[in-house]
Formats: C-alpha cells, structure tokens, sequence
C-alpha cells in the first residue's frame, strides 16, 4: 500500500516537473522566435495586413475614449498600439518578453512610455492593486499554456470596473489550420512563418472556446463585448484572396471583459 503511494506520488513529481520543463522550453522557444524576427517585425508592423487591417481596427474598437487613461499594454511587441493609444492622449506602460522587442517600443515611442521585459506567466511585482483603467493584450495569450495567472493579474492591476481588451487567434480556425482531433484538450502546436523575413518555427497552444472564456469569467471578469473581426477595405486593397478568406472565417477573436464588483 505505501509502496504504490510513494510510486503514485513520484509519478506525479516527474509528470509536473516534465510539464514545467516543457513550458520553459516552448517559453525558449517563443522567446528566440520574436527575437529574430522582431527587426522585421516591427518593419512591418504599420501596413502588415493582419495587423493593421484585421486585428487592430476591430480590438481598437472595443476601447472606450482612452484620452488620460492608463493603460498597460502586455505583451506590446514594438510598440505600436502604444505609439497609437499615446496618439489619442493615453499614459502607457508596456511589457513584452523580448527583448528586442521592448528595444524597438522604446525606440518607437521615444520618451513618451516605459516599455520593460516581462513574461506574462509570472507577476508585475512593481505594480501595486487598481492602478490601470485599462489593460491590453493583443495576439499573445496564445503563447501560453495556462492563462490563469497573467488574467488574475490583470484583474489585480486594473481598477473598479476596468476595462481588459485582448485579442486572440480564434480556437475554431486554429483546431482546423492545426487539423487538431482533440479539441477539448490545450494542445501544444507550432506552424512556420514565412512573412516576416527568413522561415521562423513559433510554437503555441491552441484550445478550446470555453478554455478562451473561462480563465476571464473564473478570474473576476464578466465578457462584456465578443467580436469575430472582420478585415477593413484596406485589406482588399493590400492583400484579396486573404481579404475573400477573412470574410468567408474568422482567424482572430477579439473579447472586451470587464472587472467584475465581487
Ligand atoms: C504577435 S506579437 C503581438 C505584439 C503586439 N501585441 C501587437 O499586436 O502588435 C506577440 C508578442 O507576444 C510576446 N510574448 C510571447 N510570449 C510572451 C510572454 N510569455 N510574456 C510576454 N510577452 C510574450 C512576443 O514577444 C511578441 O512580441
């Protein structure tokens, strides 16, 4: 009986200590992704039609008048829905786990925000309870497993009925790009990009829908707004057959949650 309790238990040892390695080593992984392609990236970033034609118009849209608010921008990139909410009068503070990323907001931005490297799994130990109006996470809570912490952390840092915006590649169109026959489980994925310079492998967790809403509604959010974007007319413009793509699937989801008055 004690001889199946102990091998039971360092069964279960291992098993965590496998999963923790394995996530450091996708964590690696990401990390040297974004870290080659972050030049190129933020070369791109102002006309890449995904970005500037699909995705930041439609989570733009569901951020109140940001004039003097506060936002935290996690996981920025180069910075430039910063250089874009700085525009409109807002005060913002970036994170992101490259650094050469956080290298190219500073450059984007100037003096005009603080850009730090941070890995979203873990706390913002420098900031304090109900600092931000409003927190953003654009395209990244794909790269990690379990989105319990960062959202906690999220609700910790914003303010009474603060706004969270994220936008995330939608669990529909990633089950079928990933041909996944499991789609209840959080899979590890990893797909090559070619648009961004020299092929890149970048590795992801696709999961289910409810594995997208849960982690908000469990952790001090209710889902205010749920958007399945649509690209703008400059998409058509820049690049047609994934304009004819884009309004036949959605490829992204964008979801406002606010900060729940327990
Ligand atoms: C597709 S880019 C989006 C960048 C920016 N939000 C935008 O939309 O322009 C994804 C970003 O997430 C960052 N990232 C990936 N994993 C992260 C993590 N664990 N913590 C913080 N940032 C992360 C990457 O370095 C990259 O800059």
């Amino acid at each position: 009986m004690l001889h199946k309790f102990l091998t039971l238990l360092r069964n279960f040892a291992t098993n965590t200590s496998n999963t923790v390695t394995t996530n450091q080593m996708i964590k690696d992984k990401v990390i040297a992704a974004y870290e080659k392609m972050a030049v190129k990236y933020d070369e791109l970033i102002d006309h890449k039609p995904h970005n500037a034609y699909y995705d930041r118009p439609n989570t733009l849209a569901l951020l109140p008048d940001v004039k003097g608010k506060n936002i935290l921008d996690a996981a920025c990139g180069p910075g430039k829905y910063a250089e874009i909410l700085i525009a409109q009068g807002a005060k913002v503070l970036g994170y992101d786990i490259s650094p050469k990323m956080v290298e190219l907001a500073i450059k984007r931005n100037q003096n005009q925000a603080e850009f730090y490297v941070h890995d979203l799994s873990t706390p913002f130990k420098t900031i304090g309870n109900e600092t931000y109006d409003i927190v953003l996470c654009a395209l990244a809570l794909h790269y990690l497993e379990d989105w319990a912490p960062a959202i906690i952390e999220f609700n910790r840092v914003l303010k009474k009925d603060g706004i969270l915006v994220i936008s995330i590649e939608h669990p529909f169109n990633d089950f079928n790009f990933f041909k996944s026959k499991k789609y209840f489980e959080i899979e590890q994925v990893k797909c090559t990009w070619k648009g961004f310079g020299e092929a890149i492998e970048v590795n992801s967790y696709r999961r289910s829908l409810s594995e997208c809403l849960t982690p908000l509604t469990e952790n001090g959010f209710y889902i205010d707004k749920l958007v399945e974007p649509k690209p703008t007319k400059e998409f058509e413009n820049a690049d047609p057959r994934h304009f004819k793509e884009l309004n036949e699937f959605p490829a992204f989801l964008c979801v406002r949650a606010v900060k729940r008055n327990h």
